[in-house]
């Protein structure tokens, strides 16, 4: 199984994932890294490991995710022989072209218990709702904003003094071990 990531930022969970498979828990390959963003630690982390990147263009748009990007994503992606594309920290909405270039091909980590908090900054929306408990979700990915089926999801309790910080951090750890585990019976579900 070959994978394309796709991140914005830090790439803890791409860090994961790469831990998963040097331990012998994830019969898998990271083919190709990816990001919108020239800074984003993700790709240093790849280069240190010697796994191809590189920049996908979005043309100074903020957020938006434009088509010709979201082409030349695909081309790349399927250049790189990629057959499952992890979102890991990945800023910008996923739509056509490349949907259509990996139908249900296309998995996200959210930091909440999917249906509840999708969108940005979702431990801090549950600090805010006062809900006991949120976790996080792996999905495949669809057209919506973290919509798509459920294939696994974690809890996380909210302790009392939580701050947004405290909060996010409990639910990476999950996180963590969440998505090497979720790609692992996604890939023997199609195999
Ligand atoms: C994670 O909290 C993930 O759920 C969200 O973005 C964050 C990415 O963190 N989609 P990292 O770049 O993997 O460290």
């Amino acid at each position: 199984m070959r994978l394309g990531i796709l991140g914005s930022g830090s790439g803890s969970n791409m860090q994961a994932i790469l831990d998963a498979i040097d331990a012998g828990h994830l019969d898998a390959e990271i083919a190709l890294v990816l990001s919108d963003n020239p800074d984003a630690y993700i790709l240093e982390r790849a280069k240190n490991r010697a796994i191809a990147t590189g920049l996908i263009d979005c043309r100074g748009f903020r957020s938006k995710f434009p088509d010709e990007a979201q082409a030349e994503t695909a081309a790349a992606l399927r250049e790189a022989g990629v057959d499952l594309v992890c979102l890991a920290g990945f800023m910008r909405l996923v739509k056509q072209p490349l949907l259509d270039a990996f139908p249900g091909r296309i998995l996200n980590i959210h930091p909440s218990l999917l249906p509840a908090f999708p969108g940005l900054e979702a431990w801090k929306q549950a600090l805010e709702a006062g809900v006991p408990e949120t976790g996080c979700t792996v999905h495949q990915v669809d057209a919506g904003m973290d919509t798509g089926p459920t294939i696994l999801r974690a809890k996380v309790p909210v302790q009392p003094g939580d701050t947004p910080e405290s909060l996010h951090a409990r639910i990476q750890e999950q996180e963590h071990r969440l998505y090497p585990e979720a790609i692992r019976i996604f890939a023997a579900g199609i195999n």
